[in-house]
């Protein structure tokens, strides 16, 4: 018998991308499959223990398919899987004999992307690749370095790719007839991460996506210890031309769960004009993503040093110190009306709001001493697009010793003062980021956003949110601009 640590074990799980899927998800995903020929021919890249081949036999010998045949060829490097996948494959044609179909396998203990690549080598030379008409697939996850074994592999046919799980998808689809069918569980960053562009290209010039389904909790698809990544299932068929509609649909993962299907125009979830052929996966999903997001940031704002307060100038409290244009001894007042994108406009003598404050022993309580602080509005309207607007205070765009923000904004400072820079720019990015936005919309139903609400949020740790900082430089509310950036920053991290 092998003795293994469980330090190694980890390693080698991790080496291996050795994340096996739940017999439940296997099931699910062996249901998204469309109709299939009767001789089937199946391929099983990275097959493990082969669950997802026993959960296609299972629902193929349960019946209405039609099938006669299965042949089934299974890759799996890792030989101390090959005790468990022969045996779940000699269940396999226990199953297929009961049913009256034919069950042939074949495994290859073998690396599948060296092998693969080698066949597809090969049949560039004019030798033919096997052909399968159906896939199913959790192939490993983990970044592959520009100067790797695997890397070269699948430069030699033509797949640029820097993650091992989009290398198994390339070459899967490449294998597949046309009108093939793959479903796949894989991480969900090749549908918006900036490096796997020219994956999705690929990805989208041969295959139809036909359904995108999502959980809404992190852990649902594979054990807790194994979960890093947010993962997606597909379904997508071999051929040129997208489908007109998409089904996108969500599940909480849990036992007995209940699937929400939504159909979408396939303009919907890759906008035509989209040159980084993002896959959007829609509203109510990207709720359920947010929350995934959110979830796993673990940093209160009290332990970044950063507090968040309602502006302490109450306007009719003070009435007498308010001025509609700045003069000698006022500093200026800001109100929800100064926002302009991203960073204030100060003063605006065409607003109905008072621009300043007199500066005095009464007033001087309610003030805070300039330097940069993170605005966001306690208020917004139905219309506007955001539940949360966040917008730099500069001081060296509002020139003042000391600064008035009214009750209708709340203010993020540290300990009564400003802000350092790249902090408060990160702060910026993450809070007028779309997660941010789909997470307040799932809780709060109205257009309120409080500082309570704000001080309850989780926040990235503090060297994150100054890296983002850093990377957005100025504030810019462009926001596929910030989305990308914080999705980068916030997946770097973990
Ligand atoms: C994420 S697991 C999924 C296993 C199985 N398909 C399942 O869903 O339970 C990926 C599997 O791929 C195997 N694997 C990793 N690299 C491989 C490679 N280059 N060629 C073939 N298999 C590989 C791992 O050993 C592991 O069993």
């Amino acid at each position: 018998m092998k003795i293994e640590t469980a330090e190694r074990a980890k390693s080698r799980q991790a080496e291996l991308g050795q994340f096996l899927t739940s017999p439940r998800v296997a099931e699910f995903m062996a249901s998204m499959f469309g109709p299939v020929p009767p001789v089937v021919r199946l391929l099983d890249a990275g097959a493990g223990a082969g669950a997802l081949t026993t959960a296609l036999v299972k629902r193929l010998c349960a019946g209405d398919d039609g099938v006669r045949r299965i042949e089934a060829t299974l890759h799996e490097v890792d030989p101390d899987m090959l005790d468990a996948l022969f045996a779940a494959m000699h269940e396999c044609e226990r199953l297929c004999a009961e049913a009256d179909i034919q069950f042939a396998f074949t495994v290859h203990a073998d690396d599948f992307i060296q092998e693969m690549s080698a066949r597809l080598s090969d049949e560039l030379l004019g030798m033919t690749s096997p052909a399968f008409d159906v896939a199913i697939a959790n192939p490993p996850y983990r970044k592959i370095s520009t100067d790797s074994a695997e890397r070269r592999a699948l430069h030699s046919v033509g797949i640029e790719t820097s993650n091992l799980y989009t290398g198994f998808i390339a070459l899967i689809q490449r294998m597949l007839v046309p009108g093939g069918q793959i479903v796949g569980i894989t991480p969900r960053s090749f549908c918006n991460g900036p490096y796997f562009r020219p994956f999705r290209e690929d990805f989208l010039s041969q295959m139809e996506l036909c359904r995108l389904h999502v959980f809404e909790s992190r852990q649902a698809a594979f054990r807790a210890d194994a979960v890093l990544q947010e993962n997606v299932i597909f379904h997508a068929v071999k051929g040129r031309n997208q489908p007109e509609k998409v089904t996108i649909s969500t599940s909480s993962g849990e036992e007995g769960d209940f699937v929400t299907k939504a159909v979408h125009s396939f303009a919907e979830i890759v906008h035509p004009r989209d040159v980084e052929h993002f896959i959007h996966i829609p509203s109510t999903v990207s709720h359920v993503t947010a929350k995934a997001t959110m979830d796993g940031l673990s940093c209160s704002l009290a332990s970044l040093g950063v507090t968040v307060s309602t502006g302490r100038v109450v306007d009719f409290r003070l009435k007498s110190a308010l001025r509609m244009a700045p003069e000698r001894g006022t500093v200026p007042l800001l109100y929800p009306c100064h926002f302009n994108g991203g960073t204030v406009h100060w003063p605006k003598p065409e607003a109905r709001k008072p621009n300043a404050i007199l500066a005095n022993d009464e007033t001087r309580p309610w003030l805070v001493p300039s330097g940069i602080y993170l605005l966001t509005k306690r208020f917004t309207s139905k219309e506007e697009r955001r539940r949360l607007v966040a917008c730099l205070f500069d001081p060296a765009q509002v020139k003042a010793e000391w600064v008035g923000f009214e009750n209708h904004l709340n203010y993020f400072h540290s300990d009564g003062h400003g802000l350092e820079r790249n902090l408060a720019l990160g702060l910026f990015a993450f809070l007028n980021s779309t997660v941010v936005d789909q997470y307040f919309r799932r809780f709060s139903g109205h257009t309120q956003v409080n500082a309570t609400d704000l001080r309850a949020l989780a926040y990235p740790d503090h060297d994150t949110l100054q890296a983002m900082g850093r990377d957005l430089n100025a504030p810019d509310l462009a926001q596929d601009k910030l989305d990308q950036l914080v999705a980068q920053h916030l997946h770097a991290s973990r």
